[in-house]
């Protein structure tokens, strides 16, 4: 299948590979007396640039319907992200951030979970976050908070209040952003010649290894790899000077960008580009596979629920992820076979999930009476979940999983 869809990092064709068909924001939690017919959706699609490889979304959404006052995502939900934060923000702090009145800016900072750590050493500090609700919630914790979405405009007029930045940062953020010419635009118009652009994102190379398809939503519009991000980084004046592997949200990869020249590239960036190009990680050949995958797990899962169902077993959702919209409209969950999903965000609690109208109960309604299955939508906290849950283990309880296959443990 060809497209016309240009793309966004440097405008030749993007072919796309696969097509998850209609889909309503992942994050669009309704009211239980919403009218339903009033819900958005779109086309999920995505596909790979015949040039410089980079994987992103075929359609694009109005950046305001995702990102507002009632953003329900809040970073600090998890206690094991909380430790992943605080770590990084403790490695900035005595790496990068050890001038004279270091400053840092983070695009995306959310609820402060890494930025309340840097403020509580009293570094010089800035995010940039246009979900008002968790910028209020980071701005209560004591973080310095700008209420915009940062593009170049922004990133002038922070230069000229606050001076150049040591250190620009984005966790989870630089992937939903499809205008990357003007955050990468504005990152160096920012950051001082010897400073750094650290952010770090879903990686396909596990997306592809682990088939996780749910990582696939409105929100995510980049799916980044060391190549694509080298090719995206050198059309700005950025270059990519380091890449760690993390085993956060699935499998992700935290990437330093350098201003041109100003910093040489270690080996494990050379290393993970040869890695990609052994594995053909973008080519349309590997990525046909996995949308071949995908259609597997959606036959696989449906038939396990439906088998289930009509055993009389009782059937819950765990965590309401942005993710699991993806799966549950992929594969026609509705509440006839998961009648809630229970989650921790008191925002997301008495509301219908998007498009399949399950609805949304607090942890008690879980733990209050166990059912005998529990579908892991949250299965990036797997291991912070099943170790709170062990009560549901020991009353018998099984949990299934759809990542990297279907299957029950
Ligand atoms: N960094 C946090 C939050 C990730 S969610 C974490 O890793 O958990 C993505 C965040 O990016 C949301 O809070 C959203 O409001 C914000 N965002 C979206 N577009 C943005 C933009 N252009 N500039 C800054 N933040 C943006
Ligand atoms: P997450 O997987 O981090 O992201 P996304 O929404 O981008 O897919 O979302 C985790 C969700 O799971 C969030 O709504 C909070 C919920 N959750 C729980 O209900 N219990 C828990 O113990 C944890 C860690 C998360």
């Amino acid at each position: 299948m060809s497209s016309n869809v240009p793309c966004h990092i440097c405008a030749a064709p993007v072919q796309e590979f696969f097509d998850f068909g209609r889909q309503p924001l992942s994050d669009a939690f309704l009211p239980a007396d919403a009218d339903l017919g009033q819900e958005f959706f779109f086309r999920l699609a995505v596909g790979v640039c015949e040039s410089c490889t980079m994987v992103q979304l075929m359609e694009e959404v109005p950046r305001n319907r995702m990102f507002h006052e009632a953003y329900p995502y809040h970073s600090s939900g998890s206690a094991y992200m909380r430790e992943h934060f605080e770590n990084l923000a403790k490695q900035l702090l005595s790496t990068e951030l050890t001038a004279d009145d270091p400053f840092i800016v983070e695009l995306g900072c959310n609820d402060g979970v890494m930025l309340n750590v840097i403020a509580g050493h009293g570094v010089r500090h800035l995010g940039v976050e246009p979900s008002g609700g968790v910028a209020d919630v980071a701005a209560a914790k004591g973080v310095r908070v700008r209420k915009s979405f940062f593009e170049e405009s922004v990133a002038k007029e922070i230069l000229a209040a606050d001076g150049q930045a040591d250190v620009v940062y984005a966790a989870n953020t630089l992937c939903h952003i499809p205008y990357m010419d003007s955050i990468l635009a504005g990152v160096r118009t920012l950051l001082k010649p010897t400073g750094v652009f650290v952010f770090e994102d879903p990686y396909l190379g596990d997306i592809v290894e682990r088939t996780s398809f749910d990582q696939i939503y409105d929100e995510h519009f980049f799916f980044f790899t060391a190549r694509s991000v080298q090719e995206m980084a050198r059309r700005n004046g950025l270059e990519l000077v380091d890449v760690e592997r993390l085993s956060v949200h699935g499998g992700e990869v935290r990437y330093h960008l350098a201003p041109a020249g100003r910093r040489s590239p270690s080996e494990a960036v050379a290393a993970l580009v040869a890695e990609e190009e052994r594995r053909d990680l973008a080519g349309l050949g590997t990525l046909r596979e996995f949308g071949d995958k995908v259609m597997k797990i959606r036959e696989d899962l449906t038939a396990l629920l439906e088998k289930l169902r009509a055993e009389g077993r009782t059937v819950v959702g765990y965590g309401a992820t942005a993710k699991s919209a993806t799966v549950t409209n992929l594969c026609g969950i509705g509440p006839d076979l998961v009648p809630f999903i229970c989650d921790t965000t008191p925002a997301k609690q008495g509301r219908l999930s998007p498009g399949t109208h399950i609805p949304v109960k607090e942890p008690s309604a879980f733990s209050g009476d166990y059912p005998d299955y529990a579908l892991l939508f949250a299965w990036n906290h797997a291991e912070e979940i099943m170790a709170k849950e062990q009560g549901f283990r020991e009353a018998g309880g099984k949990w299934i999983l759809y990542v990297p296959d279907v299957h029950v443990v």
